[in-house]
C-alpha cells in the first residue's frame, strides 16, 4: 500500500461500497464522499457529486462519459474498480489530462474460474440438473439421465489471448483440451509452448473449436465481433461463452443460433444491454446465465478496492498511478 498522509482539502467521490479496508485507508488520506446506497448514482447525480472532487472512484456499472469528465473540474484520476474499462471515456480523460486507472491480474484467477464454471456447468447440464435433484424427481440411477458432452479431447478456443484469455487456456491443459488462439497479435513462442497453444485466423478459430471463450476488451472494432455471420460459421453443436463483456456479442444473432440447435449451448456472465437479460435466454435450458461475477470472490473484491484506492493515493500525490491505462 502506498503510504498514507492526511490530506482533508483531497475530496474524492466513491460511487458505491468498497468491502474490506479500503474506505478506511482511503478517509485517512482524503476527505471521502460515498454512495452509501445500493444503487448506482444516475448521471445527474454523478454530475452533481464529482464537481469538487479531485478523484472519483468508481464501478463498471458507471458510465464516466464526456459530461461527467466535463464536471469534474478539479479531476486528477478516475480508478475503475474492475479491470475492463469500457464505461470510462478514458480517451477524452485523456485528453483531460485526468488518470484512469483500472485492477488488472488480482481478479485474473477468479475471472479464469468462472469461464471454467459456465463451462462445465453448460456442458454437463449442471443447473438443470441440480434443479431436477431439488424439485424431489431423481428416483434412481439412470444412463441416460442428463447426458452432458465430455470435453477432453476437444478443442478449446480462446478469442484473446491476454491475462484471463491465457489462464482460462492453462486450465484447458488440465482438462486434456485442445487449445487454439486468436488474437491481433501471435503470442511470444515460450507462452505458445507452456499454454500448449496455437494460433490460428480467425476464421479458424469459429469453425474448429468446441468451446468459444471470449476475453477480448470492448473497444469499438470489437463490438459485436460476434454476430450472426459468425455463430453460423462456428462448429454445428458447440458451446460459446462470454465473462468479458456483452457489447461483444449479437445476442439476438446468439440467440438464433442456439434456438436453430446450430450451437449447442452456452454460458454468460455478461450482457449486451446489461443488467437486462434477453428473454428467450432466460427461458433456454441449454444456456447458464450468472449476474456478472467475474471476480467476485471476498478475496480478490478486497484486492481490487486496496488497488483502486492505491491508484488515487498516488495520483493525488502527484505521482502516475501504479494502474494507469495510459
Ligand atoms: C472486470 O473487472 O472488468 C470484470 O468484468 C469484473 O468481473
Amino acid at each position: 500500500m502506498a503510504e498514507t498522509r492526511h490530506t482533508k482539502n483531497l475530496k474524492v467521490l466513491v460511487t458505491g461500497i468498497l468491502p474490506g479496508r479500503a474506505q478506511e485507508i482511503l478517509a485517512d488520506f482524503c476527505d471521502v464522499e460515498a454512495n452509501r446506497e445500493s444503487r448506482n448514482l444516475s448521471k445527474s447525480e454523478l454530475i452533481s457529486r464529482v464537481k469538487d472532487k479531485a478523484a472519483l472512484l468508481c464501478f463498471l456499472s458507471d458510465s464516466i462519459d464526456r459530461d461527467v469528465i466535463d464536471a469534474g473540474q478539479e479531476l486528477k484520476v478516475i480508478a475503475n474498480y474492475a479491470v475492463g474499462y469500457n464505461n470510462i471515456d478514458y480517451q477524452y480523460a485523456e485528453k483531460k489530462g485526468i488518470f484512469v486507472t483500472n485492477t488488472p491480474d488480482v481478479l485474473t484467477d477468479a475471472t479464469a474460474d468462472i469461464a471454467w464454471s459456465l463451462i462445465l456447468s453448460v456442458t454437463r447440464r449442471i443447473i438443470p440438473a441440480d434443479r431436477f435433484a431439488r424439485e424431489g424427481k431423481f428416483d434412481g440411477w439412470n444412463a441416460f439421465l442428463f447426458l452432458g458432452r465430455s470435453i477432453q479431447d476437444k478443442i478449446l478456443g480462446i478469442l484473446g489471448m491476454g491475462r484471463i484469455g491465457s489462464a482460462v487456456a492453462k486450465r484447458g491443459i488440465a482438462f486434456n483440451m485442445e487449445v487454439i488462439y486468436h488474437d491481433l497479435y501471435k503470442a511470444p513462442a515460450n507462452m505458445e509452448k507452456n499454454l500448449k497453444a496455437r494460433y490460428v485466423s480467425f476464421d479458424e478459430i469459429l469453425e474448429k473449436s468446441d468451446i468459444l471463450s471470449l476475453h477480448v476488451p470492448l473497444i469499438d472494432k470489437n463490438r459485436r465481433m460476434m454476430g450472426q455471420k459468425e455463430f453460423e460459421r462456428m462448429k454445428e453443436g458447440a458451446f460459446f461463452i462470454n465473462t468479458a463483456r456483452g457489447e461483444l456479442v449479437d445476442e439476438k444473432a446468439l440467440v438464433e443460433a442456439l434456438k436453430s440447435g446450430h450451437l449447442a449451448g452456452a454460458g454468460f456472465d455478461v450482457y449486451e444491454r446489461e443488467p437486462e437479460i434477453e428473454e428467450d435466454l432466460r427461458k433456454m435450458e441449454n444456456v447458464v446465465l450468472l449476474p456478472h461475477i467475474g471476480s467476485a470472490t471476498v478475496e480478490v473484491r478486497e484486492k481490487m478496492a486496496l488497488m483502486a484506492v492505491e491508484n488515487i493515493i498516488s495520483a493525488l500525490k502527484g505521482e502516475k498511478p501504479p494502474n494507469s491505462i495510459f
